[in-house]
C-alpha cells in the first residue's frame, strides 16, 4: 500500500508530478489526471498570463536538464476557473502559486483559498526570473511572506523551498517556518544559476539569462535528499514534506522515503519519459518495498539508519 497523507489530503500514491514540465495546458493537466500520478500539480501561476523567456529555454542532459522557462503560465484566474473540472477527474489538485511580490501572492492565495483545490502550494524558489531574487534565500522575506499567506483561509498552504547548502540556512528557514502554520513543504526546486556550456560551439545551451538556468535531474538527487533530511529533522512532524528532485526509479522514490518524505514529486524524468513514468515508478517501489518486507509508507519513513 503506497498511499500516502499531505496535510490532511489523502494520496492513493508516493508520487505525484512536480509543478514544472507538462502541467501548464489543460490537456496536460488531464493527461496527468489519466496517469498513475497521485495528485494534479499545476505549473507555478502569475497574476497575468505569461509567455516565458526566449527559447531555446530547455535542454536534455546525459543525468538530468537545465532550464530557464520563466514561469510561461495562462494566468491564474485559469486554472482558478479549471479547478471544478480537474476535480471531477477524481483526485486531489494542488495548485502552485508564484507571485513577484508578497501583494501577488495574497491575491491569489485568497483566490484559491475560495476555490475547490486541495492544497496551494506558495512557489519562493524560482530562480529563472531576470532581476528577481529567490524569496527562500532570504528569511527575512520569508517571514514576512509566509505572515501574509498563511492568514487568508483554512486551506492547507506549503511552500516550495530553493535547496539549502549550508546547515545554518536549514536551521534558519526551518524556525522562519515553525512560527507560522504551514502544513508542508516541497523540497527541492532546481539548483539555481548553473551554466552548461557547449564547448564546440562555445555557446551556453540556454538563451535567457546568457544561459544560467536550473540544474534538475540525477545531478541534484543528493542534494534534495539532504534537504528533506534535514528538514525532517528540524520540522514538528505535523509538517509533511514533499521530496523533489532527480528521482526516476523506485529506488529512488524510497530513498526519499528514508530522508523522511511523506510523498515525492517527478519533473525530469516526467518530462523526458512522460506520464507513464508514474506507474513505472510506482511499480518498482512496491517492488522494492516488498522485498524488503516494508508493507506501507509510514513503515520506512524516516528510517534511515545510522553507519
Ligand atoms: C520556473 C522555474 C522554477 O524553478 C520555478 O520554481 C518556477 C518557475 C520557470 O522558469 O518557469
Amino acid at each position: 500500500d503506497l498511499s500516502t497523507h499531505v496535510a490532511g489530503v489523502k494520496l492513493e500514491s508516493y508520487l505525484m508530478n512536480a509543478s514544472g514540465p507538462k502541467c501548464t495546458t489543460w490537456e496536460e493537466l488531464h493527461t496527468i489526471a489519466q496517469s498513475h500520478s497521485s495528485a494534479v500539480v499545476t505549473k507555478s501561476c502569475t497574476i497575468a498570463p505569461r509567455e516565458g523567456n526566449p527559447e531555446p529555454r530547455y535542454q536534455d542532459l546525459p543525468l538530468g536538464s537545465i532550464q530557464s522557462m520563466g514561469l510561461p503560465n495562462l494566468g491564474y484566474k485559469a486554472y482558478l476557473e479549471m479547478i471544478p473540472a480537474l476535480k471531477a477527474l477524481g483526485k486531489p489538485v494542488i495548485v502552485s502559486v508564484s507571485g513577484f511580490s508578497v501583494e501577488d501572492n495574497i491575491e491569489m492565495v485568497t483566490a484559491f483559498q475560495q476555490s475547490d483545490v486541495d492544497l496551494i502550494e506558495v512557489n519562493f524558489s524560482c530562480p529563472n526570473i531576470p532581476g528577481k531574487a529567490q524569496v527562500a534565500y532570504d528569511f527575512e522575506q520569508t517571514d514576512k511572506a509566509l505572515a501574509a499567506i498563511t492568514a487568508l483561509g483554512n486551506k492547507p498552504i506549503g511552500i516550495k523551498l530553493a535547496p539549502y547548502f549550508d546547515m545554518s540556512h536549514f536551521v534558519a528557514a526551518a524556525n522562519v517556518i515553525k512560527k507560522y502554520p504551514v502544513k508542508f513543504i516541497t523540497c527541492i526546486n532546481s539548483i539555481g544559476n548553473t551554466l552548461i556550456i557547449d564547448p564546440y560551439t562555445e555557446q551556453p545551451i540556454i538563451k535567457p539569462k546568457g544561459g544560467f538556468g536550473g540544474l534538475c535531474g540525477d545531478y541534484i538527487k543528493p542534494v534534495g535528499l539532504a534537504n528533506v533530511r534535514a528538514f525532517r529533522e528540524l520540522l514538528d512532524d505535523n509538517v509533511q514534506i514533499i521530496g523533489v528532485g532527480g528521482i526516476k526509479t523506485g529506488i529512488d522514490a524510497f530513498e526519499y522515503l528514508l530522508a523522511g518524505a511523506d510523498a515525492v514529486q517527478i519533473a525530469t524524468c516526467f518530462e523526458k519519459e512522460g506520464e507513464t513514468c508514474f506507474e513505472r515508478i510506482e511499480t518498482e517501489l512496491a517492488e522494492f518495498m516488498k522485498s524488503k518486507n516494508y508493507q506501507c509508507i509510514a513503515d520506512a519513513k524516516g528510517k534511515l539508519k545510522p553507519l
